[in-house]
């Protein structure tokens, strides 16, 4: 688990995979995130314009007004009250600088959410767990979880709108150089899309407190060409190969059925992500570490140990099954 950088979130670098790590917000690549960084930028130039003046005027009042020898101690200053002018100015002026905010805000608030989606548009449904990203693609009937796979678009011709919601506790997508963040509510649907103008990995996080592995509740938006992303769909439909072996045979005789699909199997579970693809993703545990087979077989053999409080349980598996299934989840490309 080298390569561990507080700057992109903890997030393991795939290699092999150019990764879009920034992790700032003043470096947009997509057009959300873009009309989200220059009303950020419209911000600041009025507060620090705030600041500057109200800064002069302590700086000069302090300079001016400072007390020399010869003061009369007892001496109050002027005192001014009531002046209209002066009470209309501070209040004025206030609300004014408010509202040019507030109208420039709902109407980056409103052109992001009422964008109308390109002809070429992906659907992906994202719902939150505790502490992972289901991922659905509804037209493609593909179930994977925590990478999004999503055509990238140069040219503003394609995008992918975002349905989100949540199985248990608000969670938050964000991934900074995509768009704002969304809020993942119980019950709720919430939208957001993306237009990455770059192929690669963005990295991006759960960014709303949701328990004790929120922070290793990580995600990627891994955006390539549309043939690659065919490429992609078409991989992750297939069935898997149906030879059973050992590995799956152990697998199947555990209680991981009840909450892993591996379709074309007994394992029909809904709680925990979806197996079918496994071995195709880059990363195991919402992103945590890179998807090796030692990695796999540390994660299953003893998941509380990597994610303390993560809802899989360590089996405790003896040595030959937990190859054998290690070995079997490899195979699920
Ligand atoms: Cu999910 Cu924080």
């Amino acid at each position: 688990m080298a390569n561990i950088g507080l700057l992109a979130f903890f997030q393991v670098q795939v290699p092999g995979v150019p990764e879009h790590r920034v992790t700032d917000i003043f470096k947009p690549l997509a057009s959300p995130a873009a009309a989200e960084r220059d009303i950020g930028w419209f911000a600041i130039a009025i507060t620090a314009l705030i600041f500057f003046v109200v800064a002069s005027i302590i700086v000069y009042t302090i300079a001016r007004f400072r007390r020399r020898p010869g003061d009369d101690l007892h001496q109050e200053p002027a005192q001014v009250y009531g002046s209209t002018q002066i009470e209309l100015a501070w209040t004025v002026i206030p609300i004014l600088i408010v509202f040019v905010l507030i109208g420039v805000t709902a109407r980056v608030v409103w052109s992001v959410e009422n964008a109308s989606p390109p002809p070429s548009t992906l659907h992906v449904r994202v719902v939150g767990h505790q502490w992972w990203w289901e991922v659905v693609y509804p037209d493609y009937r593909i179930t994977t979880a925590n990478e999004i796979h999503v055509p990238f678009s140069p040219d503003g011709k394609e995008a992918t709108y975002l349905e989100l919601t949540s199985v248990d506790v608000v969670h938050s997508f964000w991934v900074p150089q995509l768009s704002g963040k969304v809020d993942l509510i119980p019950n709720r649907l919430n939208y957001m899309w993306i237009d990455p103008k770059q192929s690669g990995a963005y990295v991006g996080n759960c960014a709303e407190y949701c328990g004790n592995q929120h922070a290793n509740m990580l995600l990627r938006v891994v955006a390539d060409d549309r043939p690659t992303f065919q490429a992609w769909a078409q991989g992750q439909q297939k069935a898997v190969a149906s030879d059973v072996s050992a590995g799956r045979t152990a697998f199947e005789s555990l209680s991981c059925i009840n909450c892993h699909v591996i379709k074309g199997t007994r394992a029909i579970g809904r709680f925990g992500p979806d197996l079918t693809h496994l071995a195709s993703r880059s990363t195991i545990a919402a992103g945590m570490m890179t998807n090796t087979p030692e990695h796999l077989k540390a994660w299953i053999n003893d998941p509380q140990a990597i994610k303390p409080g993560c809802l899989m349980p360590s089996l405790k598996l003896g040595g030959t099954e937990l190859d054998q299934i290690v070995s079997y989840l490899g195979t699920l490309k």
